[in-house]
């Protein structure tokens, strides 16, 4: 919300949807107001007050959904946008049916639209033909553990290369850059290879790209559609990433497409990375260099952006509880000693498992359209029109006490300790579970998840075993970025670091 030309732009359009909304909201005999007369409304409705809070929700979407959790928290309330009425979902029973339901009732290609216009700030390809998932979901994830000695050799190298501690000096530098690098280059190992993967203005394109995405999406969605293709031709940055990623990735995938072409599809020496698994899968038009370019552009995207704000979140827990570096530490050593560093080896890494999963994501999660003609029906006789957006409170879900003994304190081994009460269904960093939802749940659960989690935990068992780390400023955590249900860790946000002693 930094430019001023876009908060004019904004408030225009404010008092246009201002006049527009009240009247709808207001008129009777609107479908839309007899289905969803009876849901709550959380938040103000009167006439002017709702009209703020819509402006209030950017800055405090979390207080808010907590509020109508706490009033609300096994069924649905509604939240006034400046557009629209948003839907907020509560609860097992109803999350479960949401990550149930069929993509032509609840549609989570149309939900994304809303929070990220694919089709605006990636490209069409991607949303209408989403194969990429299939791959992530399958090829990637079954060749965890035959990748992981490269994932493991880019972890030290990039650590080495961004951190640069050479004395047992302690040296302060900023962590979301350093992360976000060092998330693009171990990922573009599996994604892309040597060399390229070592390319600081690949790698720069990349994280730029993702930047950008999230920035620029927060802002085109805050405008009416017909508006957006406009919004976004002025703000956003896409067909310069685009070019620069044709420009220097292009070549290595006409290099393996003419390979292809010469001696089949199982050529000698093809390499095992993200390119030859979508070559396995690409069909007709998207068998081009650059289709392929921006399905490795979009996938470096949802990979960058989720796993850097994940593994940021958790330095700043960790420098500030320190306490929980050292039995990190003892029980990297330890695994490592009897089982050396391998995808398997992770599993008994329960420390670092429960660590990572504490502060995960923004206030909601699992976006859903509504795009059944007769609307969606909650078990509960909540009825949802056509049209209408919805997602999953989940931050209120992971501090609710029926869930979690006494979540407002920070444990960073709470889930270790409840895996070893519990030992035959014990829930890991990637449990998908109705009260676990950092990946959501259900049909379209995060498929990245598998090699997000095999990535952050060797980032962070690598970190407490070579490291010493501490806070900027004793006990004192960064704040936190917020901005609508987005709560992402702080960009300029420090950290010290220095090499182990002992
Ligand atoms: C800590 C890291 C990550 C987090 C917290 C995360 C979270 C999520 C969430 C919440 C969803 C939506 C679930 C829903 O709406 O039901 C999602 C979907 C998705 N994620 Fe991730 N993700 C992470 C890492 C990754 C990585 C590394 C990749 C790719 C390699 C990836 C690729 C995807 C894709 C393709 C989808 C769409 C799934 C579909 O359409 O069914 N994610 N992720
Ligand atoms: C957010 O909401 C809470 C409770 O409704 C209120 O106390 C606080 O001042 C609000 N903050 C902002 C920035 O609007
Ligand atoms: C990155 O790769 C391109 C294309 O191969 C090359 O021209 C450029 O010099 C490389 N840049 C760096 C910093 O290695
Ligand atoms: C980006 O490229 C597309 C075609 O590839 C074009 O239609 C569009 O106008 C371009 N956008 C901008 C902002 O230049």
């Amino acid at each position: 919300m930094d430019d001023p030309r876009f908060l004019v732009l904004y408030g225009v359009l404010a008092v246009i949807a201002f006049a527009t909304f009240r009247k709808a909201l207001r008129d009777p005999k609107a479908r839309l107001i007899s289905q969803v007369d009876t849901i709550p409304i959380v938040g103000s409705s009167g006439f002017l007050s709702s009209y703020r809070n819509a402006f209030a929700f950017l800055a405090n979407a979390s207080t808010l959904i907590q509020q109508g959790y706490d009033e609300h928290h096994q069924g649905v309330f509604r939240v006034a946008r400046l557009f629209r009425w948003e839907y907020v979902v509560c609860g097992p029973k109803l999350v479960k049916e949401v990550g149930a339901a069929p993509e032509h009732i609840l549609s989570f290609r149309a939900g994304l639209q809303e929070i990220i216009p694919t089709r605006l700030v990636i490209g069409a390809a991607i949303s209408d033909n989403p194969y990429h998932h299939r791959t992530i979901r399958t090829s990637l994830t079954r060749n965890l553990h035959a990748c992981f000695p490269d994932v493991r050799d880019e972890i030290i190298c990039a650590f080495n290369d961004v951190l640069r501690v050479e004395s047992s000096e302690w040296k302060t530098l900023p962590v979301l850059p350093i992360i976000m690098a060092v998330v693009a280059r171990v990922s573009n190992r599996i994604f892309v290879g040597l060399p390229l993967c070592r390319n600081k203005t690949y790698l720069q394109n990349n994280v730029q790209f993702t930047l950008d995405v999230v920035r620029s999406s927060q802002r085109i969605v805050l405008f009416p559609k017909f508006l957006q293709p406009f919004v976004a031709s002025l703000i956003t940055n896409r067909n310069k990433s685009f070019a620069t990623a044709v420009k220097l990735l292009g070549p290595t995938i006409e290099d393996r497409l003419s390979k292809e072409r010469e001696m089949g599809p199982d050529w000698p020496g093809k390499p095992n990375d993200f390119i030859s698994w979508l070559l396995e899968t690409a069909e007709g038009e998207e068998r081009t260099a650059p289709a392929l370019v921006l399905r490795i552009l979009n996938t470096n995207f949802a990979a960058i952006h989720t796993s850097s704000m994940a593994f940021t979140h958790a330095l700043f827990d960790l420098a500030t509880h320190p306490e929980h570096l050292l039995p990190m530490r003892e029980e990297v050593e330890c695994v490592v000693k009897e089982e050396g560093w391998s995808k398997a080896a992770l599993n008994s890494m329960v420390k670092v498992d429960s660590f990572l999963r504490l502060n995960n994501g923004g206030a909601s999660v699992m976006h859903r359209k509504v795009v059944a003609k007769e609307g969606f029906q909650f078990s509960d006789g909540t009825i949802l029109p056509h049209g209408a957006l919805m997602y999953v409170a989940s931050r209120a879900t992971h501090y609710d006490e029926a869930n979690f003994e006494n979540p407002a304190k920070f444990d960073g081994f709470r889930f270790a300790q409840e895996r070893q009460r519990r030992r035959c269904c014990f829930t890991d960093v990637i449990s998908t579970a109705v009260d676990h939802l950092p990946f959501g749940t259900g049909k379209h659960a995060c498929p990245g998840r598998f090699f997000a989690a095999t990535e952050l935990k060797a980032m962070l068992a690598h970190l407490v075993l070579n490291y010493d780390i501490k806070a900027e400023v004793e006990g004192v955590r960064p704040p936190d970025a917020v901005f609508g249900v987005r709560i992402t860790p702080n960009p300029t946000g420090k950290v010290c670091f220095r090499k182990r002693m002992d």
